[in-house]
């Protein structure tokens, strides 16, 4: 029998080259791996074929599906700063530059096995009544956004109505697809470090590591009260390969995948990974500041003060049990941060220093 052929489109990202080296312990395995940056996917294997193109380069996203078995489709636009300040670009990204993909799967008939977000759940977990629910379901909660002018729910918009695409060709048409919500993964590679390797703002962990290499202080949004569950990245990509390996259960669903039981406030993550990092580099302490959303994010920002995910659906399809704790997780990241990126970050300024000094 020939090898599975595997399509992963966003194999540069931080999900992308995680999964890329979990998905060749499959074996039998032919991977392309395709993104506009590849220089996380440090895997060298025979068994992928790396490819730099963005997706709209014309005729690629026919190409690779054509020859695909699975399409992974993890290509997005997904840190919340973005939401606001370039709301066009995150529709673009996770909505109309997608559109193509999903009729290219339907009519090669490739399976597609796409990543969606948690953010889609939107302000809070709510039931179909409007009432308050604890955890968030996949097919038993209303999706709750906010106005229009809170522009930080384009993306859960965008990614909404995919998943509604993905639906109506699945139920009308002839797609074989699943849905994937990552709740807050984190890991070695997350984003980018402001100024080192990428511009703007990343997502909670990158900024903390950020500020932790610089000596800056690490800034709570309006207090760090907001609440995420965390779930390791090596944890989520074993719910990854547990759906490639399961199309006919998993076919049509929509699946969460995280771990509702390191559920903590942004400020005992602040706290722990301070914690850690002045531990392993014999550093004082940081400090932790907090600034407003307004501040940190501009006007249009908004917030999801509680986010639990409920993963009874993964563990019945999948056998999905994550394990690690935020205790487990924190000092293999806090190394590879300071492996990584140590040297480069510390020549830099300040940036608090230096805004003090202006
Ligand atoms: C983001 C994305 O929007 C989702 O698509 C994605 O699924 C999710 O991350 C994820 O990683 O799964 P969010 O959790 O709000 O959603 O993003 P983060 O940037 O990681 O922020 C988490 C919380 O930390 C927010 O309340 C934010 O205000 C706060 N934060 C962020 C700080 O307090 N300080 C910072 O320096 C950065």
């Amino acid at each position: 029998m020939a090898a599975t052929r595997i399509a992963v489109l966003g194999a540069g990202g931080f999900l992308g080259s995680h999964l890329v080296p979990r998905l060749l312990q499959l074996g039998d395995v032919q991977i392309d791996a395709v993104d506009q940056d590849l220089h996380k996917l440090e895997c060298e294997d025979a068994r992928v074929q790396r490819r730099v193109a963005r997706l709209e380069q014309p005729g690629l996203v026919d190409e690779v599906t054509r020859s695909a078995h699975v399409v992974l489709s993890l290509t997005a636009l997904c840190t919340p700063a973005l939401y606001n300040t370039d709301p066009l670009a995150v529709i673009d990204a996770n909505y109309t530059e997608l559109l193509p993909l999903i009729r290219a799967a339907e009519q090669h008939r490739a399976r597609l096995i796409h990543f969606s977000t948690c953010e889609v759940y939107g302000r809070r977990s709510l039931d179909m009544t409007g009432g308050a629910a604890a955890t968030m379901n996949e097919d038993s909660n209303g999706l709750f956004l906010g106005p229009i002018h809170n522009e930080r729910w384009t993306y859960a918009c965008a990614k909404q109505l995919l998943e509604r695409v993905l639906f109506a060709h699945g139920a009308h048409g002839n797609l074989h697809y699943s849905i994937v919500r990552p709740f807050n993964v984190i890991g070695p590679r997350m984003d980018f470090l402001p100024g080192v390797d990428g511009d703007g703002v990343p997502r909670v962990l990158a900024c903390f590591m950020a500020a932790l290499l610089r000596g800056d202080d690490l800034q709570l949004v309006d207090g760090g009260l907001q609440r995420r569950s965390f779930i390791a990245v090596e944890e989520f990509c074993e719910g990854i390969v547990r759906i490639v390996q399961r199309p006919d259960a998993c076919r049509g669903q929509i699946i969460n995948l995280g771990n509702p039981d390191n559920d903590v406030t942004i400020r005992e993550l602040a706290e722990a990974l301070s914690a850690e990092y002045a531990a392993y580099t014999g550093q004082p302490l940081a400090r932790l500041r907090e600034v407003s959303a307004e501040q940190f994010y501009g006007p249009g920002y908004d917030d999801t003060p509680v986010r639990v995910p409920d993963i009874a659906k993964a563990r019945s399809l999948l056998g999905f049990e994550p394990r690690a704790t935020l205790a487990q997780m924190l000092p293999g990241i806090v190394r590879d941060y300071v492996a990584r990126y140590g040297a480069v970050q510390a020549a830099q300024p300040s940036r608090h220093l230096a805004l003090e000094g202006s």
